[in-house]
């Protein structure tokens, strides 16, 4: 178990699947845990917990050393402001944030704190998430193998520089809604061939799953898993034939982009 006191500011959809893969994975006692949110209502979930709930960033700044910032980039100049008085330089910014730097938070808090930014995404509810971690100036190799584990325990985590964590945004991060879309598209079609809704639903969500997973197993390339489900004249090479006329990998390719390009702006909003 980690020994550090760990507090969370925002506990939407990711603080609190964090929170939640933290519990599950007994990785900090709960006494250790304190979040800050702006409605009672939704603190309410973590008080059965024993963890410590507060409306005010005050006391979750006062009482831990590790500070998770996991509101909407449009909300963080706020929370920023309330820390700045009282972050210690001891302490570790984590931020969740898409498209927002570790400079501009060391900026906008006017100390040299270190800051790891992170792009987690948010299959990490079902311990299968995709994090991309990067450390700002200042951080320590200590620092920077606690929130490993933390994003470890709830999936994998890969290191790049912050750089690419637009990309990395645009991909992992809003990736698992490109994926729904693909398995809606799969479900559409079943139906249309002739399935049950239910059956459909069933068939295309474990295809997707059974894929990715022999996918992420296998030692053979992309390539070669499909020329090895695809035989000449038979079903499968109809089917990639007509996602090749109409695109699909590029469409993919472009809503990558395009989220990437999202990512950019949001850090010119939050300006
Ligand atoms: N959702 C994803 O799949 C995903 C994936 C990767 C990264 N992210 C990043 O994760 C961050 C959080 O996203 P999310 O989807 O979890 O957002 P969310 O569901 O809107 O959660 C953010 C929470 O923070 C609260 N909040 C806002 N300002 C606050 C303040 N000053 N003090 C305390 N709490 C405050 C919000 O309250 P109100 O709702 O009342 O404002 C809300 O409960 C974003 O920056 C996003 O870029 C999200």
């Amino acid at each position: 178990m980690l020994t550090q006191k760990i507090g969370f500011i925002g506990t939407g959809r990711m603080g609190k699947a964090l929170i939640e893969g933290i519990l599950k994975k007994k990785l900090v006692p709960s006494q250790n845990l304190w979040v800050c949110d702006k409605i009672e209502g939704k603190l309410s979930f973590f008080t059965k917990y024993g963890i410590k709930t507060s409306l005010r960033i005050k006391p979750v700044v006062k009482n831990t050393e590790v500070i998770f910032i996991a509101v909407k980039p449009q909300d963080i100049l706020q929370v920023l402001e309330d820390l700045k008085s009282g972050i210690r330089t001891s302490q570790l910014i984590v931020s969740i944030a898409a498209g927002i730097t570790t400079s501009y938070i060391i900026k906008k808090l006017g100390k040299k704190i270190p800051v790891i930014r992170i792009m987690p995404n948010i299959a990490l509810l079902v311990e299968e998430g995709m994090a991309g971690i990067s450390a700002g100036k200042g951080v320590n190799l200590e620092q920077k193998r606690l929130v490993r584990k933390i994003l470890g325990a709830v999936g994998e985590v890969i290191d790049v520089p912050e750089s690419q964590q637009d990309a990395v945004t645009g991909l992992s991060g809003s990736g698992p809604a490109y994926i729904y879309t693909v398995i809606q598209g799969l479900i559409q079609g079943g139906v249309k061939a002739g399935l049950s809704q239910e059956a459909a639903s069933k068939l295309a969500i474990q295809t997707a799953l059974g894929a990715a997973k022999l996918a992420k197993e296998s030692k053979s390339s992309l390539e070669e898993l499909r020329e090895a489900v695809t035989s000449p004249g038979g079903t499968t090479i109809e089917g990639l034939k007509v996602l090749e006329k109409k695109g699909l990998e590029d469409c993919l390719a472009e809503a990558v982009v395009k989220a990437s390009r999202r990512a950019r702006e949001l850090r010119k909003e939050a300006n």
